[in-house]
């Protein structure tokens, strides 16, 4: 596994997304990722699968140690006393006594930012995070974050895929060693017919999927794909095996337009 540098973290490049995986098929798709060599998932209070996802963790058998799991904190819960009850549910569900990423799910521009940071910060002095971020700031955002953290902020996981240019917030993230973990990195499934991306695959025996994916790791993403289906595991993990050339990547770069965009964070909770 391929390992993306950030702050003072060191974030295996390919999670399981896990968005919308539920009960018994959730366990079997993180314990069967596990088996196959993920070593990174993806979670969130709002999935309501963070139990299901420590069942995978438990029934795989691999070291915790060797393990990535993020989780996330609800946009309702960014109040300095909430985001504590709240992280400490997580941990419960997961039964876990840290993650190894904890993210503020969505900005909520109801709660003054400073009181959230300095929440999420003292989550990890307090040992409930290995590592703290955030996910679905803006450049704004990100800027003011910083100025607050008393802790490093690793990553900031946004929407990106080869349909939606994401340079503005990678540069400001970039120029504070903030990593970004790529949600939706296959579009949610819009990628797979694409001509230009299963043009470029044909030449590699790859898929458009794996282009994809593989596209974004070179940008120097972290992804998380999720699938429901086992046989997509391994077609998703198989991208460390071959390299897109120069005019490749910028014919896939070109795919970015202005609709581009699947998750409307304009209109997120809280945002008036
Ligand atoms: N921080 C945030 O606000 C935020 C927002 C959205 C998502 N996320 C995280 O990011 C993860 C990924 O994003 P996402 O789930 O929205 O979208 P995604 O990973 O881009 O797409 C998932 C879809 O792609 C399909 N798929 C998976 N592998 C495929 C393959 N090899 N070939 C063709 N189709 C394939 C899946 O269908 P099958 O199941 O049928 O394979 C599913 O419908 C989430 O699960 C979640 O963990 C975070």
């Amino acid at each position: 596994m391929q390992f993306v540098e950030a702050n003072d973290a060191a974030i295996p490049a390919l999670g399981l997304g896990t968005w919308e995986l539920r009960g018994r098929s959730c366990a079997r798709l993180v314990e069967q990722a596990l088996r196959l060599g993920y070593r990174h998932v993806d979670t969130a209070e709002i999935y309501e699968n963070e139990r299901e996802v420590g069942e995978g963790l438990r029934a795989a058998g691999v070291p915790r140690a060797e393990v990535f799991v993020t989780t996330k904190v609800w946009t309702d819960h960014l109040a300095p006393y909430e985001f504590e009850r709240a992280t400490k549910a997580s941990l419960a569900r997961l039964r876990l006594s840290e993650v190894d990423l904890l993210l503020v799910h969505w900005p909520n521009p109801r709660i003054p930012l400073a009181e959230t940071i300095g929440a999420l910060c003292r989550m990890k002095s307090a040992g409930f995070a290995r590592h703290i971020g955030v996910s679905n700031f803006t450049v704004p955002l990100i800027e003011e974050a910083v100025g607050y953290a008393t802790e490093p902020l690793v990553v900031n996981q946004i929407e990106w895929h080869p349909f939606l240019d994401q340079s503005k917030v990678r540069a400001a993230c970039r120029a504070h060693g903030i990593a970004i973990i790529a949600y939706c990195p296959l579009a949610r499934g819009r990628i797979v017919d694409h001509d230009v991306l299963a043009g470029i695959g044909k030449a590699y025996g790859k898929s458009a999927a794996q282009v994809s994916l593989r596209y974004l790791i070179q940008e120097g993403a972290i992804v998380i794909p999720r699938t429901a289906k086992v046989e997509r595991l391994s077609e998703n993990l198989a991208i460390f095996d071959f390299a897109l050339s120069d005019d490749e990547m910028n014919a896939i770069r070109a795919l970015a337009h202005p609709r581009g965009r699947l998750v409307d964070w304009s209109g997120g909770p809280g945002w008036d």
